[in-house]
């Protein structure tokens, strides 16, 4: 029988330690409006903002001083039609975006999620007609949008929309215009969540009827994460995402023991809130939930982790070195 209690003394216990946290391992998601020297908080996420193009180049460089090295990026539309057309204009506010971070931090790594929900008036990931979502009318909008921020400079697109096949059109649009370096992120296993909801107040993109229980995955099923990651992966996703994380610890496990790709969990914005709202009552200590939280994501397999917390995160990794 083992004394496990010797290895959980000061002197040795960071040294049996088997997963750490690293700047290497957190992405921060960006709200980006139109216009110029406008930023906006959010009500339901306390400490995140949306910032038009120039403003959101000096919380980058903020966020680049604490050790930040990746972001994702997410459009605010107030352009809103049936078919998402500002969602590919190369005037909006992603590729004006991604075009002004590269040339001011090139080294910066820049994702973009690929999606219509912010730039159609209904709300919907989607083309609809019928009353529903057309997967195969969506994919062509899909990969001029994917197209259109390969183009001003994005070196991943993240499509989250959940059609079917929406990897191989992507993929197919952007080999036949030059862009085999732009990779794929697969949103891969969204599940259809109540944890989104601070999101929608933040990209302005709750659906106006239905919900989105037709193409996002039911929480029930475990099965069908791995089809839909090993189909992604077969269509050309570079890495596969899981999105929420924390009540899906069991997904991410799971991908991570089957598949070779890299694993990217989405700490989604419903769970910031949450922790967020519990902390400034006092009721939890922000700081160690918030890594513990991360460092947990690490150890179910994740490879790398976007979360709202990520800048907070950085400074106190910085403080903690653990
Ligand atoms: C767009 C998209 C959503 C999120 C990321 N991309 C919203 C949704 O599917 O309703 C959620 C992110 C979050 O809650 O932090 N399709």
């Amino acid at each position: 029988m083992k004394r496990f209690r010797r290895l959980r003394n000061p002197a040795i216990r960071n040294f049996v330690q088997e997963h750490y946290l690293t700047v290497h391992d957190l992405w921060q998601p960006f709200f980006v409006l139109e216009g110029k020297k406008k930023q906006e908080p959010i009500t339901s996420m306390p400490g995140i903002k949306r910032f038009s193009v120039d403003l959101l180049l000096k919380e980058i460089e903020s966020y680049m001083r604490l050790g930040g090295r990746a972001g994702v990026l997410f459009g605010v539309s107030t352009h809103k039609d049936l078919l998402a057309k500002s969602a590919y204009d190369p005037q909006g506010p992603v590729p004006q975006a991604i075009k002004a971070i590269k040339k001011s931090f090139p080294e910066f790594l820049v994702v973009t999620d690929v999606c219509l929900c912010a730039y159609t008036s209904h709300g919907h990931c989607g083309i609809v007609e019928k009353g529903t979502v057309h997967n195969d009318k969506t994919l062509a909008i899909l990969a001029k949008i994917a197209l259109c921020h390969a183009e001003a400079g994005a070196n991943l697109v993240a499509p989250s929309d959940m059609m079917d096949f929406r990897v191989k059109h992507i993929r197919q649009a952007l080999d036949t215009r030059g862009f085999e370096d732009t990779g794929i992120l697969s949103y891969a296993v969204k599940y259809v969540s109540a944890f989104y909801g601070p999101f929608r107040e933040a990209a302005h993109s709750a659906t106006q009827f239905g919900d989105r229980k037709t193409y996002q995955m039911n929480p029930a099923n475990s099965r069908e994460a791995l089809k839909e990651a090993r189909q992604d992966v077969e269509e050309g996703a570079d890495m596969i995402m899981v999105k929420p994380a924390l009540a899906y610890l069991d997904i991410v496990g799971q991908l991570r023991r089957e598949l070779t790709v890299p694993i990217v969990a989405y700490n989604v914005s419903g769970e910031y809130a949450m922790v967020k709202a519990a902390s400034q009552k006092g009721w939890l200590n922000e700081q160690d939930v918030v890594l513990e939280s991360l460092l947990c994501m690490k150890r179910a397999g994740a490879d790398i982790i976007i979360s709202y917390h990520t800048k907070d995160a950085l400074k106190w990794i910085k403080n903690n070195e653990n």
